[in-house]
């Protein structure tokens, strides 16, 4: 959002100087040369004269858990990834340049996992426990102009366990500098909405919030100009206001934009407001908003409307880790996991279950994504020993207020999640009305049906966090994700939600609008089944091959995977059971499937050896299961045919081979060009089988439209492995010291087919202007360091993350495995 970056560094007696003439705001990257010290006993880290030479020098964003090894006695548990927490310091030398005299100086952490504390020049100035908050201070009153100031940060994320899935630890999200005038726009200080949109005009409102820190009264011209993706000014208007000394005050002004192009999940058209801030005829502040021009609404009988047009939201939960860069924030590596996501047609995102990377939606109005925003995983009852029920009482407005100011203006948010299966949804039958009253709720605010006159302070919670929302936001509606669907439900119960979010219970989802037929739906969390990428055993009693293993008493023992859309968590559904019912009924806005990626920590059913999650439609590593193409063949609009799974196995064995297909009548399958039949898909199916006789060769499958060819795939026997192959996403990156390039190493046999079940070590080396960021391959147990440049090949497949140094050239990575000649790729940075 926040352009103009200027960054002027000068290396000056072992710190920084950040110097620029410009005279309005400057936005100046501050994620270079911190000092850092894990697990020290040491308490005044903030000290400016301590000596940190000895420390570790690295750049943020930055996680320290995930450089470890995954630890079975981890006190974060698998279930946290189990990887170390600890108290961590960093620290930062910085001298700023005399330019910056009178100006104002903030220190702007868009997340800090958890328990942070900030000083400057052995000022403390403040503390932030959500690991997951963005949040600023103003450090204008401590820094000293032209000389060396310290930051000191200390991350405390040593109590264990305190989440249900990897969080990761320390200055994870991008640190930066803001500094401005003395009257300026707030931090997150405009608010853009769209109150009236038809295809004539649209009416862009904009709130703007601006500030005088000078000691005397200012007359301020406040300019909005709206300009077009071609750069073209749209719409311009200014006004005039009077801000007396250490005011900070709103004016509300409208553009018209005629003509407008909306936002859409396929055209998603962003406009960008500068608002100008002129004091006495002087530039004083520049700042930018990106508006995203829509029309929405959610039916309780026909669903999601976006810009007229009824569209059935085909969402995925993700939890915030980027596989092995950990929770360290790297916009690539979020563009392709959204990319991978687009490709199989999803168009929603959720937020599970805490405030995203501000990159994360950036990105997503950029490509057109609906974003469930979501704020909590819990409200005072907690759900591991040490998470943030203990800082709800005295955080969460704050919290959530934060965010809702940092992200209404995205015009990929369409919602807000106040929670996700809290416990306050059990255990309170009533209480009077006076409790409501007495919580502080502007009665106006409430729509208490006349029966409704007793309601217990779950409700009151709910109808508070509601009233949070909406006292900064009008123009979304809120939700919770519930997986009590009960209507005695203390979060339905106090009718304060805009639209009802049901976690799970698909079976419930039919006949929904009869139990709450003035509230809209959405399933806010669904299915929760389980695959290994590349995976498949035989049960002994059947002929079927799963997709991951069942034994765990965690489950009904007796459940058998019977097909290889059949294992899921007691309270999901398979893949198929669940979008067959989300397609059938108008009435469901849409769904958010848990989860599009696999993620770290929550290995559930299972526990150690497995640290990471089973659940993911992708794999951690990025390497599309199977499943997959179940979903691009219904929700994608590109021509699909998957057959799965590989063809190697033991002669005369039985294999179901299944294929998932689109844009077709029929698929006809071949083994070694002899025809096993035509299959259509029939009535509600989702997929074709053939029960096939295992020998090797080529299994060839044909779909085709009125008896024309659509596509055709073969899957090939693979013999033993000759060569290694590498194949990377990008091998040309950006020179940002940033950019990424995901190099995927495959084994292939003397005919070039790849091995399935190869599982080889594989060495990395690099040469140039790259350096391996981490390695990875899917593999929920494997417990080496994600960092490590050496990685087994899980399934056939494993991966490296080539990281630019900041400098452009050439990139050489070399993969060894033993007995096999080195492969190198090349790879450029510019
Ligand atoms: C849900 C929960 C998610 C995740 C999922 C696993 O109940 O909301 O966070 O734990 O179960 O199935």
């Amino acid at each position: 959002m926040k352009k103009h970056m200027l960054f002027l560094s000068m290396f000056f007696m072992f710190s920084y100087c950040f110097a620029s003439s410009k005279p309005t705001r400057q936005i100046i990257d501050f994620n270079q040369n911190w000092k850092f010290k894990l697990n020290d006993t040491l308490i005044v880290g903030w000290q400016v004269k301590l000596d940190d030479s000895q420390w570790r020098k690295l750049d943020l964003p930055h996680d320290w858990s995930i450089e470890s090894d995954f630890l079975e006695k981890a006190p974060a548990t698998p279930g946290g990834g189990a990887l170390p927490g600890g108290l961590g310091w960093y620290r930062k030398s910085f001298t700023l340049d005399k330019n910056f005299k009178n100006k104002k100086i903030f220190v702007e952490f868009d997340g800090v996992y958890r328990n942070s504390e900030v000083w400057i020049n052995g000022q403390l100035l403040g503390k932030r426990p959500n690991g997951y908050i963005s949040f600023r201070y103003d450090i204008t009153p401590f820094v000293k102009i032209g000389e060396a100031n310290l930051m000191a940060v200390r991350v405390d994320n040593a109590q264990q366990p305190n989440s249900r899935w990897y969080s990761g630890s320390g200055i994870y999200r991008n640190v930066r500098l803001v500094i401005t005038q003395p009257v300026y726009v707030e931090q997150w200080g405009t608010y853009v909405t769209t109150p009236v949109v038809t295809s004539d005009s649209a009416k862009v409102a904009i709130q703007t919030t601006i500030k005088n820190e000078k000691n005397i009264q200012r007359a301020v011209k406040v300019e909005q100009s709206l300009f077009d993706v071609a750069g073209s000014l749209v719409a311009k208007t200014d006004a005039n206001l009077i801000l007396p000394s250490g005011a900070s005050n709103q004016l509300l002004q409208d553009l018209v934009v005629p003509k407008p192009v909306l936002w859409s999940i396929e055209n998603p058209y962003l406009y960008k407001i500068i608002t100008k801030i002129y004091v006495q005829g002087i530039l004083n502040d520049e700042y930018q908003t990106n508006v995203g021009i829509r029309t929405f609404k959610f039916d309780v009988e026909k669903g999601f409307f976006l810009n007229g047009k009824s569209v059935k939201i085909n969402g995925v939960c993700n939890h915030h880790d980027l596989g092995a860069l950990g929770a360290a924030v790297n916009v690539r590596a979020i563009e392709r996991q959204l990319e991978i996501m687009k490709a199989m047609g999803v168009n929603g995102i959720r937020t599970s279950h805490n405030p995203p990377a501000t990159e994360l939606l950036e990105l997503c109005d950029r490509m057109g994504f609906i974003v469930m925003d979501e704020a909590f995983d819990l409200w005072k009852k907690s759900k591991t020993k040490y998470d943030y029920a203990q800082d709800f009482d005295k955080w969460h407005e704050r919290d959530l207020v934060d965010q809702l100011l940092r992200d209404r203006n995205h015009p990929s948010v369409f919602m807000w999640s106040i929670g996700n299966e809290v416990g306050e949804q059990w255990g309170e039958e009533k209480t009077e009305l006076g409790d409501l009253q007495n919580a502080n709720i502007a009665l106006n605010n409430l729509k208490v049906g006349a029966n409704e006159g007793k309601m217990g302070p779950n409700a009151q919670l709910t109808r508070r966090l509601v009233d949070i929302v909406k006292k900064y936001d009008l123009s979304r509606p809120v939700t919770a994700a519930c997986n009590g669907t009960d209507d005695n439900n203390p979060l339905f119960k106090s009718e304060a939600l805009d639209m009802i979010g049901f976690n799970y219970h698909e079976k419930e989802f039919a006949d929904i609008t009869k139990r709450h037929p003035k509230t809209p739906f959405i399933v806010t969390e669904s299915v929760s089944s389980l695959q290994t990428r590349g995976f498949y055993v035989h049960p002994s009693d059947s002929i079927i091959i799963c997709p991951a293993t069942w034994d765990t008493p965690y489950f009904n023992p007796t459940q058998k995977c019977s097909a290889y859309d059949n294992c899921h968590a007691p309270w999901g559904s398979t893949h198929e059971t669940n979008l067959k019912i989300v397609k059938k009924y108008p009435h469901i806005s849409g769904q958010y499937i848990w989860t599009g990626f696999d993620y770290l920590g929550e290995p559930t059913p299972y526990w150690w050896p497995s640290r990471s999650s089973f659940f993911g439609i992708v794999d951690i590593a990025g390497f599309p299961k199977d499943v997959y193409y179940l979903y691009q063949s219904e929700w994608a609009s590109n021509d699909v045919l998957h057959i799965f799974p590989h063809w190697n196995w033991e002669k005369g064995q039985e294999i179901d081979i299944w294929a998932y297909y689109n844009n077709a009548d029929e698929v006809e399958l071949y083994l070694n060009d002899v025809s096993l039949g035509k299959r259509s898909k029939q009535g509600e199916d989702m997929h074709v089988v053939w029960r096939v006789k295992y020998e090797p060769g080529t299994l060839k499958a044909i779909s085709r439209k009125e008896g024309k060819m659509v596509l055709t795939k073969e899957i090939k026997t693979a013999g033993t492995p000759v060569a290694a192959r590498l194949t990377a996403d990008r091998s040309e990156i950006k020179a940002n010291g940033k950019d990424l390039s995901f190099v995927t190493v495959e084994l292939l046999d003397k005919d070039g087919n790849p091995c399935p079940l190869a599982d080889q070590l594989v060495k990395f080396t690099i040469e140039g202007e790259g350096f391996i960021a981490g390695t990875d391959n899917g593999d929920q147990n494997d417990h080496n360091s994600l960092k490590k440049p050496e990685r087994h090949l899980f399934f056939g497949k494993c991966l490296a993350i080539v990281q630019n140094t900041g400098k452009t050239g050439e990139i050489v990575l070399k993969a060894e495995v033993e007995g096999l000649p080195a492969k190198t790729i090349k790879l450029f940075a510019k």
